[in-house]
C-alpha cells in the first residue's frame, strides 16, 4: 500500500476546512460631532488609563522636570475640531440574529453590547434582547464591570451566537451590559468589538476574531482596515468611514506591497504592538527610544497619537513656535501656517502622516495657533520600558494614512499605501540609516515664540461619548 506524503495528505484534507472568502464590512463613522479641545484631552486621559499611565492631575517629578524644560506655555481654547471619531461596523448577535453597530477596536479585546436591561442607556441606542434569542446563555451570576477613567460599564458575562457576514461562532463569550456611565452610549452604536488578544480580555472570553481563526473559518489569519477622514462640512450622524476586511485583504484599497512588520512585546500577545524604529519631523530624524523600549500599540479605537514624554517634547521642539498648552496637559500648539511633515517607521519604511491629520484645528481665541495631533502619553511616568507596556499609541491620526493589516500568523502588523480608490496616501520613504549626524534632539529649552497669552479656565466635564467609547475597556488585570 502506498503511503501518501504528508504534504499531499494535508492538501487532500483542505476542502474539509473550506475556509470562506474574506468578508468586507462597510465601516461607518460619526462626523461633525461637536468635539471640543476637552474631548481631545479626555481622549488622552482615557488612552493613558487604557495603557496604564497615570493621570495628568498627579504629575511625577519627571513630568515636572519636563515642564520646566519646555519653556513657555500656551493657553488656548480649542473647539469644533470636526474630528474623525469612532469607526464602527455591524455584528449580529443571537438566534434569530439581532444586528448592532459596534466600534471595531484593535486596542481592546472584549465584545460587549448594551442589553434590554440597561438602566441608563440612551433611548435611541439599539439594545440586545436576550429574551428574544434562543441561543443566549448567561454564564456568571455576578456583575462584571469594565472600568475606565471616570466611569464604567457593567453586565453579565454570557455566551451567544455571534456572526459577521458568513463567519459565525456559537457560544462566543461577551458582556451583556446592563449599566453604562452617564450618556456613554448615544445614537446607533451599541457597544465595542475588541480585536486585540485574549490575554487582556476582561471577560476572559476568546475574542471573536481569534475564535474564527481557531475554528478555521478564515482563509487568511488577517483583518484589515481602511479608515477614511472626514471630508464633509456639515453634521451628519453617520457617514461612510472606510472598510473592514475579515479573513484577508481587499486588493483594490491599497497599492504596492504590504510591509508586514513582526510583532514586538511580550511572548503572550496583548495589544497589537510594533517597535518604533524612527520618527522624522520636517525631514529630520529624531533621536527616539526604539525597539522594545518603544513599543507602539496600533489602535483603531483611539483617535490621536500618543508617545513618550521625551520623544514627544523633542518632536515639538523641532517646530518653531510650538508650545505646551497650559490647559491641556500633554498637548502642544503650533503655528497654523506650519505644514507638519511627520513620518513613523516600525523597523522598515517611513510611513508619512498627512499634515491635515497632524493639525487638529485652530484655537477659538487665536486662529493662528493650531492644536497638534501628537501628545505626551506617558507624562513622565516611570513605568519601566521593556515591560511589555506600550509607550506609544498609534491611533487613527496615523492609520487613516495607510491600509493596515493585523495578521496572527506569523504575528505581524502590515501597512500599505492607499490606492487611488481608497483616497490615496503618500508613498513611504526609506527607513532610517541610523546616521547620527542627521538625528536631532533632545529637546532644547525655550522653543516657544507663540503669541497667545489669554487664559482659558476651560473645565468642561461633559465628556464626549464617542471619544470615551474606544477607551472603555480597561483590563481588570
Ligand atoms: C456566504 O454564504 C453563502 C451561502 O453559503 C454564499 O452563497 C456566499 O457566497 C457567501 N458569501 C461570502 C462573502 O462568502
Ligand atoms: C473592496 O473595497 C471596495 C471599496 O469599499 C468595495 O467597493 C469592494 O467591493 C471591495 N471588494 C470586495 C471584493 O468586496
Ligand atoms: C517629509 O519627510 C519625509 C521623510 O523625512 C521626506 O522624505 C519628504 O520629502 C518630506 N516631504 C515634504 C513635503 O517635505
Ligand atoms: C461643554 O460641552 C457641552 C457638550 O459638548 C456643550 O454643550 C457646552 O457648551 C460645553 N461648555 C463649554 C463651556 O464649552
Amino acid at each position: 500500500m502506498v503511503t501518501l506524503p504528508l504534504a499531499v495528505t494535508a492538501l487532500l484534507l483542505v476542502p474539509a476546512f473550506s475556509a470562506a472568502d474574506p468578508i468586507h464590512i462597510p465601516i461607518k463613522r460619526r462626523s461633525g460631532w461637536p468635539a471640543t479641545h476637552m474631548d481631545h484631552l479626555a481622549a488622552a486621559e482615557f488612552m493613558r488609563a487604557r495603557y496604564g499611565y497615570g493621570s495628568a492631575a498627579t504629575p511625577t517629578p519627571a513630568t515636572k522636570r519636563m515642564q520646566r524644560r519646555a519653556g513657555s506655555e500656551q493657553s488656548l481654547n480649542f473647539v469644533n475640531q470636526q474630528g474623525d471619531s469612532s469607526y464602527f461596523g455591524t455584528v449580529n448577535i443571537g438566534t434569530p440574529p439581532q444586528s448592532f453597530n459596534v466600534i471595531l477596536d484593535t486596542g481592546s479585546s472584549d465584545l460587549w453590547v448594551a442589553d434590554s436591561s440597561c438602566v441608563n442607556c440612551d433611548r435611541q441606542t439599539p439594545v440586545f434582547k436576550p429574551d428574544q434569542s434562543s441561543s443566549f446563555t448567561q454564564q456568571r451570576n455576578t456583575v462584571t464591570p469594565i472600568s475606565y477613567g471616570s466611569g464604567n460599564v457593567a453586565g453579565f458575562v454570557s455566551t451567544e451566537t455571534v456572526s459577521m457576514g458568513n463567519f459565525s461562532l456559537q457560544n462566543q463569550g461577551f458582556l451583556s451590559v446592563e449599566s453604562v456611565s452617564d450618556q456613554l452610549l448615544t445614537g446607533s452604536v451599541s457597544g465595542i468589538m475588541g480585536l486585540a488578544f485574549g490575554a487582556i480580555a476582561s471577560t476572559g472570553a476568546v475574542p471573536f476574531w481569534q475564535g474564527l481563526i481557531s475554528s478555521k473559518q478564515l482563509a487568511a489569519p488577517e483583518m484589515a482596515f481602511w479608515l477614511t477622514r472626514f471630508r464633509g462640512t456639515k453634521f451628519s450622524e453617520e457617514e461612510p468611514g472606510g472598510s473592514f476586511t475579515l479573513g484577508g485583504t481587499n486588493a483594490s484599497l491599497f497599492q504596492g506591497d504590504i510591509e508586514f512588520l513582526p510583532m514586538a512585546g511580550p511572548s503572550q500577545p496583548t495589544f497589537w504592538l510594533l517597535g518604533v524604529s524612527a520618527v522624522t519631523v520636517q525631514g529630520k530624524s529624531l533621536k527616539v527610544a526604539t525597539g522594545n523600549n518603544a513599543l507602539a500599540a496600533i489602535d483603531t479605537g483611539t483617535t490621536l497619537i500618543g508617545g513618550p514624554s521625551d520623544d514627544v517634547a523633542n518632536l515639538w521642539a523641532q517646530i518653531p513656535g510650538s508650545a505646551k498648552i497650559q490647559s491641556m496637559p500633554g498637548f502642544w500648539s503650533f503655528p497654523c501656517s506650519t505644514t507638519l511633515n511627520i513620518s513613523m517607521a516600525f523597523g522598515g519604511k517611513l510611513w508619512p502622516i498627512a499634515p491635515a491629520d497632524m493639525n487638529l484645528g485652530p484655537g477659538d481665541n487665536n486662529p493662528q495657533i493650531c492644536l497638534g495631533g501628537i501628545f505626551d502619553l506617558t507624562q513622565g511616568s516611570n513605568i519601566e520600558a521593556n515591560q511589555g507596556n506600550p509607550s506609544w499609541v498609534v491611533g487613527d491620526t496615523f492609520l487613516k494614512n495607510v491600509y493596515s493589516v493585523y495578521r496572527s500568523d506569523p504575528l505581524s502588523v502590515g501597512f500599505a499605501q492607499l490606492s487611488d480608490l481608497a483616497g490615496s496616501s503618500g508613498a513611504p520613504g526609506e527607513g532610517p540609516k541610523n546616521d547620527a549626524s542627521t538625528t536631532v534632539g533632545p529637546a532644547p529649552t525655550g522653543t516657544s515664540t507663540g503669541g497667545a497669552t489669554s487664559q482659558s479656565p476651560f473645565m468642561n466635564t461633559t465628556l464626549s461619548l464617542l471619544v470615551l467609547l474606544p477607551a472603555l475597556l480597561l483590563s481588570l488585570l
